[in-house]
């Protein structure tokens, strides 16, 4: 980023600036006075400054990443989602999925999940059972021309 800033022609330091205040008789976009600006936020900041000022071109770089860590620092879901992780403070005041094995809501996710899982393993059960006693080709697929040779009676 570029810009252009004013600074102490004596000290050679940047200066700070009083930008708004629309009761102020020192706040630039009011004032449209350089010299109180500059005074005014100088005395607030308590920093020294000569009284003469200038104004400097001046760059600013900041990384690609724009402070983004690189990948190898980058959390886990376990650093937040465990026991004690890193926002063990906040888990006890909302729900954080992992973070207290107790916890109502993982023990009926869980049941909820093992109730899919017997219903699936009991559906294709019975559709195994259905199809190893039905007679013909075996072929579950079923044809546009004989729709009734499709999957035999198997929604149990
Ligand atoms: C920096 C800490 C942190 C990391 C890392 C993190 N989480 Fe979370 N996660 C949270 C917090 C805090 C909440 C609760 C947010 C809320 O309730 O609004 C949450 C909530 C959740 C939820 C529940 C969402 C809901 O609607 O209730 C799921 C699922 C989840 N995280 C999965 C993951 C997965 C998967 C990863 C890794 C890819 C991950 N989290 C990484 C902090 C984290």
């Amino acid at each position: 980023m570029t810009g252009r800033q004013a600074y102490d022609t004596e000290l050679m330091k940047l200066l700070h600036n009083h930008v708004y205040g629309p009761d102020t008789t020192t706040a630039r976009w009011t004032n449209f006075d350089w010299g109180k600006s500059l005074k005014a936020a100088m005395d607030y900041v308590g920093e020294p400054y000569s009284g003469k000022f200038d104004f400097v071109d001046t760059r600013m770089y900041w990384p690609i990443t724009h402070m983004v860590a690189p990948k190898d620092q980058a959390l886990g879901c376990a650093d937040c989602h465990r026991e004690n992780g890193r926002l063990a403070a906040l888990a006890s005041t909302v729900y954080m999925p992992g973070t207290n094995p107790n916890n109502l809501v993982d023990w009926l996710g869980a049941a909820m999940l093992a109730a899919v899982f017997l219903g699936i393993v009991g559906h294709a059960g019975l559709r195994a059972v259905a199809a190893s006693g039905r007679h013909g080709d075996g072929d579950d697929q079923g044809t546009a021309s004989n729709p009734h040779s499709q999957g035999g009676n198997g929604h149990g």
